[in-house]
């Protein structure tokens, strides 16, 4: 689930091409900055946003993310939203087993990037795109 408060707007960064995921990782470092995660979340958190981002670009035919700080009251965090209108995952939890791809990969991407953040959401399906959100709170 994704609970807290978005403060201020969500930036948002295209995802079409190799320098738009290095955008969106230089993008999430400096909200990350500005939301005080510790030196260790910031990188959890760019890691596991660069594989999602590069996700969507290879096979989600490219997409968006969107950047927000968010507040739950107690702590304060950063929340990244990566979403495409490509084929979307059949099997999920196939996707989402270590060493699984259909790319030619290592198929540690979404695995990886789940276990790197505080919250992992998913909705996707055959033709309805794929759309991930991600939560790392300050602690
Ligand atoms: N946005 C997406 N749209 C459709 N399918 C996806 C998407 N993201 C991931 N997948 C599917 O899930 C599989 C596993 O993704 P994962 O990132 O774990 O591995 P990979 O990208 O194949 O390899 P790696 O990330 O380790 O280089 C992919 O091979 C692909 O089949
Ligand atoms: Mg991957």
């Amino acid at each position: 689930m994704t609970a807290g408060i978005d403060l201020g707007h969500p930036q948002a960064q295209a995802i079409q091409s190799d320098e738009d995921v290095v955008r969106v990782r230089q993008l999430v470092r400096t909200v990350a900055v500005a939301a005080r995660l510790s030196l260790v979340d910031q990188t959890k958190l760019v890691t596991a946003a660069s594989e999602l981002a590069r996700n969507t670009l290879v096979y989600g035919g490219g997409g968006e993310a969107e950047v927000t700080t968010v507040d739950n009251g107690l702590r304060r965090g950063v929340r990244v939203v990566f979403a495409d209108d490509g084929p979307g995952i059949v099997d999920l939890g196939l996707a989402l087993t270590d060493g699984y791809t259909t790319g030619g990969g290592l198929g540690l991407g979404l695995s990886g990037a789940r276990r790197l953040v505080d919250e992992f959401d998913i909705v996707t399906g055959p033709g309805q795109g794929t759309r991930i959100t991600i939560t790392k709170w300050s602690r």
